[in-house]
Parts: C-alpha cells; structure tokens; sequence
C-alpha cells in the first residue's frame, strides 16, 4: 500500500464526513500493520461536544477490528491542516512514531511528519 493509495482511501472516507455545524470535512485512513485499512470521517452532532475526528474513528475502527499495530495514517482535509491535539494522544497510544500524510487524496501528500514531531514528549502507557 503506498501513501497515495492510503491518501485515497482517506478521500473516499471524507466524502462520508457528516459536518453540517463546521461545514469541514476530514477522512482519515490507518494501515495496519498486517495490511489492514481502517478508515474514519468526522461525525459531528447537534451537541457540538460529542463530535468526533476522523482520525479518532479510525483508530476505534481499527482496534475494534483487533488492530493495535499501525505504520501509516493519511487524512484528506482542506487548508492543510495536522490531526488535532486530541487525536494526537489517542493514536499515540498505540504508535507513537507513526508517519503522518496529508493531502487532498490526488496525487502526493501536501506535508508528511512523524508523530512523535506532532506530540512531542507524549504522555503513554509507560508512564503509568
Ligand atoms: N476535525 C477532524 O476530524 N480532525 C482533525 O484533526 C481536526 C478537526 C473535525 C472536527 C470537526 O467536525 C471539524 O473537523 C471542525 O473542527
């Protein structure tokens, strides 16, 4: 699976972004380590609070799915945006140097980073 195929897969979740409230769509798509691709949108609510990130659906998607190890996530969103502070803690719960792609789902990511950039010095499981 390279990063432009991943990037697809999250253009694809994106287009299922349910934002009616911030009109802003997000896919996210993880691969697994075993090959495995889990896909998130965001889902957002008249509740405002209870929305949730494309990258977090991913990730609940995936370990439901029983997947816990992962070498990839893309996100397909506008204005060149990186994962929230929210979704950076929950997915580095499970890999905490994962290589991040953004882009718009054609062609080459726009930015590329590694989790650990985004969340330095996170807060884990080893720290309980
Ligand atoms: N959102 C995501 O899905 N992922 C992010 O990393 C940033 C924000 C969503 C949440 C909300 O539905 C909308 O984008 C605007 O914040």
């Amino acid at each position: 699976m390279t990063k432009e195929d991943l990037l697809k897969a999250a253009a694809r979740a994106r287009a299922a972004a349910y934002a009616p409230y911030s009109g802003y769509l997000v896919g996210a798509a993880l691969l697994a380590k075993d090959g495995g691709v889990y896909v998130g949108c965001n889902v957002e609510n008249a509740s405002y609070g209870l929305t949730i990130c494309a990258e977090r659906a991913a990730v609940f998607a995936a370990v439901a799915a029983g997947r816990r190890e992962f070498s990839m996530l893309a996100l397909s969103l506008g204005g060149g945006g990186a994962p929230c502070g929210a979704c950076r803690q929950v997915l580095s719960e499970f890999a905490p140097e994962l290589p991040v792609v953004v882009g718009d789902g054609d062609g080459a990511p726009f930015r590329e980073f590694a989790l650990n950039q985004l969340l330095p010095e996170a807060f884990g499981p080893g720290n309980l």
